[in-house]
């Protein structure tokens, strides 16, 4: 049975650009997959912290010399990385904030880039332990940042994703980019009017799974 695991990280509910996506994405992909299961995390109702001196140290600590402390301090970290492999294939919806992911975003990354979990130290180098794996992220700002614009080089967000979804092991992405919603806010564009080729875009990425 095909397992979906979508993610979302706005903080803006019904208003949001990148969760109605995530949505259709995941409407698009339950016609695929009438049997699938779709796994749901909603960042901005967990309680994510900053990694600190002690979930590091109990993330070093070998599993089988682990304190109950050092065991409970990673448990939402154990729940995260379980979700991720469990499901063969991830929808994030991301916001750009500040040029960036939002931060709710980072602190999950921080839970889920776990040595010895999602990725390993070899002789060669760091290998990344999620395998055979798809991810497809959704991302929505109020600029463009497409390539060849003037603020191109503003981009951080994809590259960024690209290297730590890599360096955990998953390779197979795609990028369904959704900028110059300003056009929406402002008045400019209605909703579905900006929304209908990002809604294509998805059906494109999950025709060529
Ligand atoms: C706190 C905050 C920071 C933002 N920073 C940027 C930014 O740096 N660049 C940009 O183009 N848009 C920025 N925006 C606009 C959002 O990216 C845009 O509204 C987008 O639709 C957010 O996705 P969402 O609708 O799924 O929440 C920001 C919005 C918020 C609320």
């Amino acid at each position: 049975m095909a397992t979906l695991l979508r993610i979302d990280s706005s903080p803006l509910g019904e208003n949001s650009i990148s969760r109605r996506l995530t949505n259709e994405f995941v409407e698009q992909w339950k016609q695929l997959h009438p049997e699938g299961e779709v796994i749901t995390r909603d960042l901005n109702t967990l309680d994510l912290r900053p990694i600190d001196a002690e979930w590091i140290g109990a993330s070093y600590t070998p599993e089988s010399a682990r304190t109950a402390r050092q065991k409970e301090v990673l448990s939402l970290s154990d729940k995260l990385v379980d979700e991720l492999e469990r499901a063969d294939e991830y929808v994030l919806g991301v916001p750009m904030h500040n040029f960036f992911v939002p931060s709710t975003l980072k602190l999950w990354i921080d839970q889920v880039a776990r040595a010895g979990k999602t990725f390993a130290y070899t002789a060669a180098g760091p290998n990344g332990l999620l395998k055979g794996k798809k991810a497809t992220f959704i991302i929505a700002s109020a600029g463009d940042y497409s390539p060849n614009t003037p603020r191109a080089s503003m981009n951080f967000i994809e590259p960024y994703l690209r290297s730590v979804f890599g360096f955990i092991g998953v390779t197979d992405t795609a990028f369904v980019t959704a900028g110059g919603a300003s056009a929406v806010s402002s008045g400019k564009t209605d909703r579905e009017t900006f929304l209908k080729p990002h809604v294509e875009s998805i059906r494109s990425v999950l025709k060529a799974a």
